[in-house]
């Protein structure tokens, strides 16, 4: 069977909680600053900032060459292997963006995490609190025109390019936050150190839960020794393949990737770890940050311990070439123990010229090794002929690691405009899910379009689910999916059952023949936009919902439909849809959706409530398109959905004992049905919060207030992905 998991929500297990353990749970200890960041106060320091604008003001060659020098400029406090900080720069960027995962588009380079918990302080991120502590100065000096999340990167790039590696590019832009991320980690409590289990257990039946990406806690992906510590190379292989797999990764990304970037570096393992500090977010205040190996002592003499695996890949370990796949291949290779008890594996009888220089004496050799992980690549069957390509044919690695490496660290950046400065290559990539361009219809040609659509027999439900199904695919964790593109249409989206296939089909059919010239992307917004301006009429509100037009018409050869995958809802509350019953709460599937969409909760609880009254929920099997919906005028813009929930006419029961998915609703009097409804349109009601804002849309004069949320929230997520419009403007 699949070692996958499905829905990013379904794993194994009880119910969790939607974020899992956070870092109140693993450093209960530590300065809490959020009660600081209640009511809207931001963590933020310049929260208006535009980090792409500044960015395009850097003198980028003076920016490069100070990273370049950086690399040679060895500090005491922190001595460069081989006078060399290439490979831990590398290491770095590459932790920075391999958080990133598919199933949720969560982490990534994209923000600068690497400064904060738990990321900070993940085992896998040993000793890299030096890295970035390395690079302070020359963030000081470029001050906030350059992001740490750049910095991140462009050293990474930078590193590659100072050893003779080959690069694709380097696109800028990213902003920093400065809090951490509330992303769901998992929901052990121990971590990989500590020694928690391992996620994929085959025998067991036990899946990597989605939207998770690393094989334990405390880890970028897999455990280097092989899984749970076991060196079993091919067991390694599984665990990459389907970690890999949750970074967009296929195999042969996966073996340029890995090999490319063992070119470069060592391992450290020099002593047993145990003597060493804690991770730096639990560390003594007078350690600044600071954690694991401090000892100035252990630290100059080299004993330098993060993995507890020792030792450098290749003879050459800051020059790019071909000597790792050389040296996998040339010889057989036997499992030892590091100094630091790490299990690794050691070439039997290397050749004098194949063994690595000493990482602090130059004139001493030492053996090289290659981890589990690394044997995985020549044992298993599938990596091991890619391997042989690459050994074979030195071009074809340089291109397939520059362009690996490239989406790795641009993979959570969306579309290809979102990318500045004077390195972004020219040729476009299918990840990038290219739209494209526009163009500006005129203004009678789209209130043309409107009466049309308003006349064509579409229902006021049916505009507005399949403008919501068009661009609610939008991720603002990795600024993927959308309405622009008009992808609906394509697979694998328009199949997808949260779009009810058969009424999509035949709503963008009828779309289709009536646009003229617009393209589909701009009339399937503009369908909706009418249809809600009817409805509020209908409700006696003259509102206007804004369009911003220029939306261009994506055609499959623009698709990687495999890679939407991942966008498809397996829940959306907003849609009162659920496939089934999930391992977090539905409600919290809708926040959720409702954070990637980059909604406020008044946002949000307006667009459900808003969208329940245009009838605008999915069918459900036995109650067709009622259910949710509290209002005798179904297709009207009103705040019914609020005023009915509130009353205390109504009284809610528990239908399905069971799954407590579904309720009805009595009249409290004649105990007479009135109404069905979801766990997503009951939480409006039961959790305090979101009863305070209901009562606000509910109260005298209370729908004015109402409407302008719901118009504001539905525009922002129709224009969620419009980049072409907000970066074009830096792209002289
Ligand atoms: C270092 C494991 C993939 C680049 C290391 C170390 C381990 C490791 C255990 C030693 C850390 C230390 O003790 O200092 C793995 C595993 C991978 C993987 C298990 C995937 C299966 C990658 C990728 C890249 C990369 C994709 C970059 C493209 C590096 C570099 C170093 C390194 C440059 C050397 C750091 C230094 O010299 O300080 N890796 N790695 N690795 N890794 Fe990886």
């Amino acid at each position: 069977g699949s070692i996958s998991g499905g829905c990013p929500f379904t794993g194994h297990g009880e119910t969790r909680d939607l974020l899992g353990r956070t870092n109140r749970d693993w450093w209960p200890d530590a300065l809490q600053l959020d009660i600081l960041t209640q009511h809207g106060l931001q963590a933020d320091p310049m929260p208006d900032f535009d980090y792409a604008e500044a960015f395009n003001t850097i003198d980028y060659k003076a920016l490069k060459q100070d990273i370049t020098d950086l690399m040679t400029d060895s500090q005491e406090w922190w001595p460069a292997d081989y006078g060399h900080y290439g490979p831990f720069f590398i290491r770095m960027a590459w932790h920075a963006a391999g958080t990133y995962r598919t199933g949720d588009g969560r982490g990534g380079s994209s923000s600068g995490q690497q400064r904060f918990a738990p990321l900070n302080s993940w085992p896998d991120n040993g000793n890299l609190d030096k890295a970035r502590r390395l690079l302070w100065p020359i963030k000081q000096k470029y001050g906030k025109n350059i992001s740490w999340a750049d910095l991140f990167i462009l050293t990474g790039n930078v590193a590659i390019e100072s050893m003779g590696g080959p690069v694709f590019g380097f696109g800028g832009g990213r902003a920093d936050v400065f809090e951490p991320e509330t992303v769901y980690w998992g929901t052990e409590e121990l971590w990989v150190d500590q020694g928690v289990e391992t996620r994929i257990i085959p025998d067991e039946g036990k899946a990597l839960e989605n939207p998770l990406a690393a094989i334990q806690m405390g880890l970028i992906y897999v455990n280097p020794e092989g899984p749970g510590g076991n060196p079993d190379p091919l067991q390694s292989a599984r665990d990459m393949r389907e970690t890999f797999a949750r970074m967009a990764m296929n195999d042969e990304e996966t073996v340029a990737l890995t090999a490319g970037g063992h070119a470069f570096g060592k391992a450290h393992g020099a002593k047993p770890a145990d003597t060493f500090g804690g991770a730096p977010e639990g560390e003594a205040l007078a350690l600044q940050g600071f954690g694991w190996l401090n000892d100035e002592e252990e630290i100059a003499k080299g004993n330098i311990t993060t993995s507890g695996i020792e030792g450098a890949w290749t003879p050459n370990p800051t020059q790019w070439g071909g000597d790792y796949f050389r040296l996998l291949f040339k010889y057989d290779y036997e499992l030892v123990e590091s100094p630091a008890g790490a299990k690794q594996w050691q070439p039997v009888n290397p050749d004098e010229e194949d063994m690595a220089p000493d990482a602090r004496d130059p004139s001493l050799k030492v053996p090289t090794m290659m981890t589990t992980a690394d044997m995985a690549l020549k044992m298993d069957p599938d990596y091991r002929k890619i391997s042989e390509r690459f050994r074979d044919d030195q071009a074809a690695l340089d291109d397939a690691f520059a362009r690996a490496w490239f989406k790795l660290c641009h993979r959570d950046m969306g579309p290809k405009v979102r990318y500045m400065g004077p390195e972004v290559p020219e040729e476009t990539l299918i990840w990038q899910d290219p739209v494209p361009a526009g163009s500006q219809p005129s203004d009678s040609a789209v209130s043309d379009f409107k009466s049309k659509v308003l006349d064509s027999g579409l229902t006021v439900a049916e505009l507005v689910k399949v403008a919501w199904a068009s661009a609610s695919t939008y991720r603002n964790s990795d600024h993927r999916g959308g309405a622009n593109g008009a992808r609906i249409r394509l697979a694998p989206m328009k199949d997808w059952e949260a779009n009810e296939p058969e009424t999509l089909s035949r709503v963008l059919s009828k779309l289709d023949e009536i646009r003229g010239d617009l393209s589909m992307a701009d009339a399937i917004v503009l369908a909706g936009a009418a249809a809600i301006e009817k409805a509020a009429k209908d409700g006696g509100h003259s509102i206007k919902v804004d369009v911003t037009t220029g939306r261009g018409d994506a055609t499959d050869e623009h698709t990687d439909a495999e890679s939407f995958e991942p966008l498809e809802p397996f829940a959306d509350g907003f849609r009162n849809y659920l496939r089934t019953k999930a391992q977090v709460k539905t409600e919290d599937m809708l926040v959720d959706k409702a954070h990637l969409l980059g909604l406020s909760i008044p946002e949000m609880t307006a667009l459900v409530g808003g969208m329940r009254a245009l009838g605008a929920v999915n069918a459900h099997p036995t109650h067709g398109d009622s259910i949710g919906v509290f209002t005798d005028r179904p297709g009207t813009l009103s705040n019914d959905f609020f005023v009915n929930l509130l009353s205390m006419d109504t009284k809610w029961e528990v239908v399905d004992e069971s799954g407590d998915e579904e309720f009805v609703g009595k009249d409290r009097k004649t105990g007479e049905e009135r109404y069905r409804a979801t766990r997503t349109d009951l939480v409006f009601g039961s959790n305090s919060q979101l009863r305070a804002i209901a009562e606000v849309f509910a109260e005298n004069g209370g729908e004015a207030k109402f409407l302008d949320t719901f118009v504001t929230a539905w525009t922002k997520v129709m224009d969620a992905d419009r980049f072409d419009l907000r970066c074009a403007k830096y792209h002289g």
